[in-house]
């Protein structure tokens, strides 16, 4: 087991929150999707612990309005796994990206999965088309209570609903037809869920009882959850988490009716005595606001929750760490009623978290690698965790230079060097070297780095991580050149701390030590 670093994880998703378009948004059909853009024109939109957390520090989301004394760690992320629903998104943050979305029946099922759901059931099937789910009892359910065919009926989603009256079918009776359904609805035909819709009442007025049932479809290998619970840590489940998972890995479930229920149990399980994992989605957000375009009840239900918030960040203990996070878009006034292709924010905070930015990350399973991480949990994913930047300036400040690099124009050379430089004001500018046809023009990455902190006003510098390699890849540590460090002799202290990033992590040393004797007027 690793060392344990925090004793019990929060991670609250806020369903469908999502931070704006990822890059192949288009191919979904979402375009210039924002859901929190989307909120942010609304009047009821007011989330003042949000934004001290540092929610508007987070890249493309300024008009949140930036903060400069954050309290939290933030970043966005991007979603590998191709689809935008939720069973696959938070397969993606618990450590398991689905190259294929789930399947979905805009024709209806095919004939032989029927045939063969008849054959288990014995009773016939209507309908077989997607359906809202008032309109199909309402169309369907005489000929259901005349027949006692199944109401079988399906949306833009993967699912495969199965509706019967109570008196026709009792619930229980249901379930094993779910239950059927869901052993028969695997490999290609793998939908996300199979959902029993039982129903009551005379024809005219048939109306939805509350024991509807969800049966998910488990994920493909291990998650962050099955570590965790492996590890005889708690893994506790609230709201529709346990379903998302098919129960698996999850040793105490409280599914709940809504944001309100999600929010109090949650504040009752901070002051409860667990060790591991409390993995909280608040289901409002994407099924009463963002599905149904309804942009004012969205910033209202996002404004409760930082309320909330306010009063859950002082009862997090010593040993917690919070951790707000998304699972996939739902822009509430975008042209459809659907789910939105987007990046998902996430805000840390904690003892020893950082006030940080962590960029973009290429995927959701960080968040899975840095929960098992945070737990002491072995747990191999497609992950890296952002732990160790999280939580020291160093490794953060070597992250920042690695980014850099990326931005380099080295054609000369071949030659790419990234540099971050940390201020007193504790703002951090990252600078990569820009070479030129004439050669001696070519300003290095630590130049830059200063040159744009001092033309921002920064006098103070506390440390600068440089990072350097060909193709993006570090091979040996990179010291600055002469010239930098007479340039860094100009503004900095003797024991200015330069740190020479190495694959494994990075040397230190002080400007002291390499420039024992700068030039000086
Ligand atoms: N370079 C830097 O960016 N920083 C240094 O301290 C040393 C050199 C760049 C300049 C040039 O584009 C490339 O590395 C090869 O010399």
């Amino acid at each position: 087991m690793l060392m344990k670093r925090y004793k019990r994880v929060f991670l609250i998703v806020l369903d469908s929150l999502g931070a704006g378009e990822l890059p192949d948004a288009a191919q979904f059909g979402d375009r210039g999707a924002h859901t929190l853009r989307s909120l942010s024109r609304s009047e009821k939109l007011y989330i003042p612990n949000l934004r001290r957390l540092g929610i508007g520090n987070i890249e493309g989301l300024g008009f949140l309005g930036t903060n400069d004394a954050p309290e939290g760690a933030v970043c966005k992320l991007r979603e590998r796994s191709n689809g935008k629903d939720s069973t696959i998104g938070h397969w993606e943050m618990a450590g398991v990206i689905s190259p294929k979305p789930l399947p979905t029946f805009p024709e209806g099922f095919p004939k032989e999965i029927l045939e063969e759901f008849s054959r288990q059931t014995g009773r016939g099937v209507l309908c077989n088309r997607p359906y809202s789910g008032t309109q199909v009892i309402a169309d369907y359910g005489e000929e259901h209570l005349r027949t006692g065919s199944l109401i079988v009926y399906t949306s833009a989603d993967s699912v495969f609903q199965i509706a019967a009256h109570e008196d026709v079918v009792p619930p229980e009776t249901l379930y094993a037809y779910c239950r059927a359904a869901r052993r028969i609805l695997t490999g290609e035909y793998g939908v996300g869920r199979v959902i029993a819709r039982p129903f009551t009442g005379e024809p005219g007025h048939f109306t939805r009882t509350p024991r509807r049932h969800d049966f998910s479809i488990e994920a493909r290998d291990e998650t962050m959850l099955d570590a965790i619970r492996n590890a005889e840590l708690d893994v506790i489940a609230v709201g529709k988490i346990n379903d998302l998972f098919a129960g698996r890995g999850i040793t105490r479930s409280y599914p709940t009716s809504g944001n309100a229920e999600g929010m109090e149990l949650t504040a009752g399980l901070v002051n409860a005595d667990f060790e591991g994992l409390c993995y909280v989605n608040l289901v409002d957000f994407d099924m009463l606001y963002g599905h149904r375009q309804d942009v004012d009840g969205y910033a209202a239900a996002l404004t409760k929750f930082d309320k909330w918030l306010g009063r859950f960040l002082p009862k997090l203990r010593e040993d917690d760490l919070l951790l707000l996070t998304a699972d996939h878009g739902c822009d509430p006034s975008d042209n459809s009623t659907d789910h939105t292709r987007e990046y998902i924010p996430y805000i840390a905070c904690g003892r020893d978290v950082l006030p940080l930015n962590l960029g973009v990350r290429g995927t959701f399973a960080d968040i899975a690698a840095t929960v098992t991480e945070a737990l002491g949990v072995t747990f191999p994913c497609e992950g890296s965790s952002m732990l160790g930047e999280m939580t020291d300036v160093r490794a953060h400040l070597r992250a920042c230079a690695i980014r850099a690099m990326a931005q380099s124009h080295s054609p000369y050379s071949g030659f790419q060097v990234g540099a971050a430089l940390l201020c007193g004001s504790g703002r951090i500018f990252t600078g990569c070297n820009i070479e030129n046809a004439a050669y001696s023009p070519t300003i290095c990455a630590e130049r830059t780095a200063f040159v744009k902190a001092l033309s921002e006003g920064e006098r103070e510098f506390r440390m600068i991580a440089i990072a350097g390699g060909r193709e993006g890849a570090i091979e040996t540590a990179c010291p600055p050149c002469g010239v930098c460090r007479q340039v860094m002799s100009e503004f900095c202290p003797p024991e200015f701390e330069i740190l020479s990033v190495t694959p494994q992590g990075s040397e230190s040393h002080t400007l002291s030590e390499l420039l024992p004797l700068s030039f000086s007027l």
